[in-house]
């Protein structure tokens, strides 16, 4: 028994077959059943999202011996010999191999005659963007007048590439990628009909490597039945894939956003000392950075895929401008793995820069945990600030306002409990400073809460004043987000109010700012003068604003807008 790919063996016979393009089959299968057929198509997107399999299926639609209709009926002859590839009135190129104008003349020298046994005949040109400029001359007098009987279906990955002349004679449908969800079921469905045993976390694993191709995709997944003798479990396919496997990459990052130092070097050890490849570990961090920095702005993340709830999680653990910072160091740091020393120790720098630079949800510096080879705990260091140890040097253009992370993020983990396990057992004895020092506010919480101060503690209603400077933090949705962050805390009957107006200078940023000015210069300049922080400067057209730069152990919370991602 020969076994036929699954790609071949799964290519779509009918509109309805097919893996997304809603948009396209939509407008294709009305058009069709209301019989405003086009003289020209053209199919574009990415490789291995069905341009060539729409293109066959639109060629059996129009030539079906049961009529013109979005529902050919796969059994008559001109089904059978489009689907075989036989039809005698179908001429498929593929521009990649055929550019020449001599050749493409010769094709359209044939455009005159009549269809032999069907209605149309139908010109499929492959990868259309590969003709010369004569060979697409040759065609386009054919394209502005063609015979009755003549249609052209034209298919490319780079649209970018065809004339206007071309890309306006004909009614153009971009294929999308697919996501990594509708890939993972497409593939379920494809293995429970073929009777294959699989393991979700696998498809996932696949359908994510399969980055928008549904070809792709299965070939994986041939792979990976033959890589697992006729299964395609989890840890086959991540090894297979030469993936470090979440189970590795997941405690590393987790340890990262804890700023456990000590826990993050031994995840990063245990990394190695599987015989992992760095290069590989640091691409999947990257990943995994992306997939939370779209979550925090806002991309839906698919519910019943194995991660999404610990990337929710450190959706909202992290702080998106850190997420930022970290994505570059893993970027640059599989791009600086052969300069260094060795692998290991390469891999080992990316984590501990990823412990450096950042910031908690909350916008204070990370307290790095006995990790011997960061700078020790804040406040213990002499008076010259470490640049290791100070929050996200990459500063972006100033957000207008504070991005929260998307909502989805949000209900999956909720931030004070995984910033702050033990805020709950903290008692408000009447000194605010001293409290909001204590808690882990996040985001917009904790810029009202350190830029409040104090009016007022009455059968549990509290109030505070912002000064007129920073009115927006009064604002009604960082009320709403302080509450929900203080009425566990207070119980029962809890109010906040806000004023704005006069204050006394006393609230935790105003505290800070000032001694934190002083430091500021000394930061900025050794920050400036950091090897690795010039790279970011020169490798990515990153700026160092200023404004954002804050010395180890400051607090002040008003640059955590700049380090929040645009909007
Ligand atoms: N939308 C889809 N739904 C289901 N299967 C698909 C889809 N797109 C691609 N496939 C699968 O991938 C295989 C290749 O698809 P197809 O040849 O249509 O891709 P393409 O977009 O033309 O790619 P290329 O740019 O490489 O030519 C098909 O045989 C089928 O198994
Ligand atoms: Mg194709
Ligand atoms: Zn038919």
């Amino acid at each position: 028994m020969t076994y036929q790919v699954l790609a071949r063996k799964w290519r779509p016979k009918a509109f309805d077959q097919l893996v997304g393009q809603p948009h396209v089959v939509t407008a294709l299968a009305n058009a069709l059943d209301t019989g405003r057929l086009h003289h020209a198509y053209l199919f574009t997107g990415t490789r291995g999202v069905g341009k060539t399999t729409l293109a066959r299926i639109l060629a059996k639609a129009i030539n079906c011996e049961t009529g013109v209709s979005s529902r050919p009926c796969g059994k008559c002859r001109a089904c059978t010999d489009i689907d075989s590839g036989r039809f005698v009135d179908m001429l498929e190129v593929d521009a990649a191999t055929n550019t020449k104008v001599d050749e493409m003349r010769e094709l359209l020298d044939t455009a005159q005659y009549m269809p032999v046994s069907g209605r149309y005949k139908v010109y499929i040109i492959d990868e259309v963007h590969m003709l010369s400029r004569h060979a697409f001359n040759s065609m386009l007098k054919t394209l502005e007048e063609p015979p009755e009987h003549v249609k052209f279906i034209l298919a490319t990955t780079d649209p970018q590439r065809l004339p206007v002349t071309v890309l306006s004679r004909c009614l153009q449908f971009n294929l999308k990628a697919l996501p990594p969800l509708a890939l993972a079921g497409h593939l379920k469905r494809v293995l429970d009909a073929e009777g294959i045993p699989f393991e979700d976390a696998a498809l996932a694993m696949l359908a994510r490597a399969a980055a928008g191709s549904v070809r792709d995709s299965l070939s994986l997944t041939d792979q990976a039945i033959a890589f697992g003798s006729g299964k395609v479990m989890a840890s086959q396919v991540a090894d297979m894939l030469g993936a470090v496997g979440g189970d590795l990459v997941w405690p590393l990052l987790e340890a990262i956003a804890s700023a456990d130092g000590a826990g993050a070097l031994a995840e990063a050890e245990r990394i190695s000392e599987r015989g992992l490849s760095c290069d590989q570990a640091l691409q999947d961090i990257a990943g995994i950075l992306h997939r939370v920095a779209m979550a925090q702005h806002g991309a839906q993340l698919a519910p019943d895929e194995p991660d999404t709830a610990r990337i929710a999680a450190l959706a909202s653990r992290l702080d998106a401008g850190r997420v930022q910072v970290m994505y570059q160091v893993a970027v640059l740091g599989r791009r600086d793995l052969p300069l260094a020393p060795d692998e290991i120790a390469g891999f080992g720098m990316a984590v501990m820069r990823m412990l450096s630079f950042g910031t908690t949800a909350s916008g204070e510096p990370l307290p790095v945990r006995g990790a011997p080879a960061v700078p020790a705990p804040r406040g213990e260091a002499g008076p010259a600030p470490s640049v290791a140890r100070n929050p996200a040097p990459v500063a972006r253009e100033p957000a207008p306002a504070v991005r929260e992370p998307a909502p989805v993020a949000r209900e999956a983990a909720p931030v004070a409990e995984s910033a702050a396990p033990a805020a709950a057992a903290i008692a408000f004895d009447g000194d605010w400073t001293a409290f909001v020092d204590r808690q882990n506010f996040s985001g917009m919480a904790g810029l009202l809460a350190r830029y409040g101060e104090l009016d007022s503690f009455e059968g549990n209603h509290l109030q505070l004043a912002v000064p007129e400077a920073h009115r927006m933090y009064a604002e009604k949705s960082y009320q709403e987000k302080l509450k929900a962050e203080l009425a566990p805390r207070f119980g029962a009957g809890f109010r906040l109010s806000v004023r704005v107006g006069p204050t006394n200078g006393k609230s935790v940023a105003a505290v800070r700012g000032v001694e934190a000015q002083k430091r500021l210069d000394g930061a900025t300049a050794a920050l400036e003068s950091d090897p690795f922080v010039r790279d970011l400067v020169e490798g990515m057209g990153a700026q160092v604003v200023p404004s954002s730069i804050r010395p180890a152990g400051d607090r002040e919370p008003e640059s955590n807008e700049n380090r929040r991602g645009k909007p």
